[in-house]
């Protein structure tokens, strides 16, 4: 049975001062969430990661939201899997869309970064998704496998056993827009096959997430779905009486 997950991605958002006071606000959420079996995390700025991790429930995931695959070396305004070691982050995000279109995150520097989390014993949160151009042309399906194949080429079932895979559909990122359940539960079990043509029965152990305006208001018809998850949330991620509203609406 594969945990639920609900993890927000800050983004560019919060000084760290406000990053630290949600961390502790959400202690009791997270008390709130083991109880009924959901893992709960965030994904915030590299500058209030070691505070947040500090200051959250020892329970709670603190994941970055990227990482260069080098462990250190001329790579200005990179950072790299020992300093996040450094402060006790185990996860990081990897391809995020916002990543893909503004900083040129191919799938091939995804698969660098993901083998390199993985040998390191880290979780990475591989993010896919189609463009809308993508979408009206029908080509989802044949962009997200590509994706998952080339962001997971050379790696092992025993490797990715503990990967988080993101489906978010770049038209429905931050728009308001969202993908029926009915797409997002159709491209996870997609992905989940692919998954399962590479890696074998290890694919029904990989969590698979939909992302793209998840609100309180649609989350439960989203983790209804057999084949999600969980959730990588953004917007409705910043506020605590949202992110609250998030869990108390799938638990
Ligand atoms: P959104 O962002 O929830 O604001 O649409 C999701 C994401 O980018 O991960």
């Amino acid at each position: 049975m594969r945990k639920k997950l609900l993890l927000g991605n800050w983004k560019m958002n919060k000084l760290v001062a406000e990053a630290e006071d949600f961390g502790v606000a959400a202690f009791p959420l997270v008390e709130k969430a083991l109880v009924h079996n959901i893992d709960l995390g965030v994904a915030p700025t590299y500058l209030s990661l070691p505070i947040v991790k500090q200051k959250v429930h020892p329970k709670m995931i603190v994941a970055a939201q990227n990482v260069h695959f080098q462990p250190s070396g001329p790579y200005t305004g990179e950072i790299s899997i020992p300093m996040l070691k450094e402060f006790g982050i185990t996860w990081a995000l990897v391809g995020h869309s916002e990543r893909r279109s503004y900083d040129n995150e191919t799938n091939e520097k995804c698969n660098a970064k993901i083998k390199a989390l993985v040998l390191e014993k880290m979780v990475p949160v591989y993010c896919v998704g189609e463009t809308l151009a993508e979408f009206e042309q029908g080509l989802t399906k044949a962009v997200v496998s590509a994706q998952v194949r080339e962001g997971l080429k050379d790696l092992v079932a025993e490797e990715v056993k503990n990967l988080v895979v993101a489906y978010e559909p770049v038209w429905s990122i931050g728009t308001g827009k969202n993908a029926s359940t009915e797409i997002a539960e159709d491209v996870c079990r997609f992905i989940r096959e692919v998954l399962k043509n590479l890696f074998g029965e290890v694919a029904e152990d990989i969590r698979i997430l939909y992302g793209g305006s998840v609100k309180p208001e649609n989350i439960k018809a989203y983790l209804s779905c057999p084949n999600v998850d969980g959730a990588l949330v953004g917007g409705a991620s910043l506020k605590i009486d949202s992110y609250e509203g998030l869990l108390n609406n799938i638990i």
